[in-house]
């Protein structure tokens, strides 16, 4: 199996390139950032105490948590329930850091990240991936941007939605965001040795993608 990981700190990006990447050389595209924010939205829903990981690994080993096409569109489920636009929400971006801080969590998710990499080919995105979760990953990349180009692409992507927000205090949340993924004790977001660092402050989507698929293609 062809394993392409693509790490870096919030809203560089990552997710989107990632997903083109897989359309054009037909992988599966593994949002996981995704998986810790469904079980962050969940333990948010159920009033579980994201202070104690007990709980939340708790409610994780009963929840089940799947992805679906509908309608050309990724969409994620807990319990079947569509939460595909709850866990972008605020009090999701704002809680999970502290919920991926956990090394039990860490560990289930881990490992069914793994597995799904052993049976298919896989672009898969996150903060750890080069590192921990794929240390054999035929091509790994670390995609970057100021905080301020990152904040001002998430905040753009606000008013095309028609969500009003912020720009200072995205650039606060992201900034305290990459804080604690940075300084976690367990799989903190690093470069792994042998990645390609691409810095995406003045580059557009498709030159990022064009960037890495010439790499993948050699
Ligand atoms: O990529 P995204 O911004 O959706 O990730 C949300 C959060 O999930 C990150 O800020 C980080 O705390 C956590 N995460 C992680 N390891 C990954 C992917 C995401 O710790 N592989």
């Amino acid at each position: 199996m062809i394993q392409i990981a693509i790490d870096g700190p919030a809203s560089s990006g990552k997710s989107t390139v990632a997903k083109i990447i897989a359309e054009k050389l037909n992988f599966l595209y593994v949002d996981t950032g995704a998986m810790y924010r469904a079980l962050t939205y969940y333990c948010l829903e159920k009033k579980i105490n994201l202070n104690d990981e007990e709980s939340v690994m708790k409610l994780l080993n009963q929840m089940n948590y799947e992805v679906k096409v509908v309608e050309e569109k990724l969409h994620y489920f807990v319990d079947q329930q569509d939460v595909s636009e709850q866990i972008r929400k605020p009090d999701v971006a704002k809680n999970v850091s502290k919920v991926a801080s956990y090394p039990k969590i860490r560990k289930y998710l881990t490992e069914l990240q793994q597995e799904i990499a052993r049976k298919n080919n896989v672009v898969m995105d996150g903060r750890d991936i080069g590192t921990v979760v794929l240390p054999q990953a035929n091509f790994k990349f670390f995609l970057t941007a100021t905080p301020e180009v990152r904040a001002n692409r998430r905040f753009k992507e606000n008013q095309n939605k028609g969500i009003s927000s912020d720009l200072s205090e995205i650039i606060q949340a992201i900034k305290k965001r990459d804080e604690i993924d940075s300084h976690r004790k367990i799989a903190p977001l690093i470069p792994a040795n042998d990645a390609i660092l691409v810095d995406s402050s003045n580059m557009t989507i498709e030159q990022v993608v064009t960037n890495l698929i010439n790499r993948i293609q050699g």
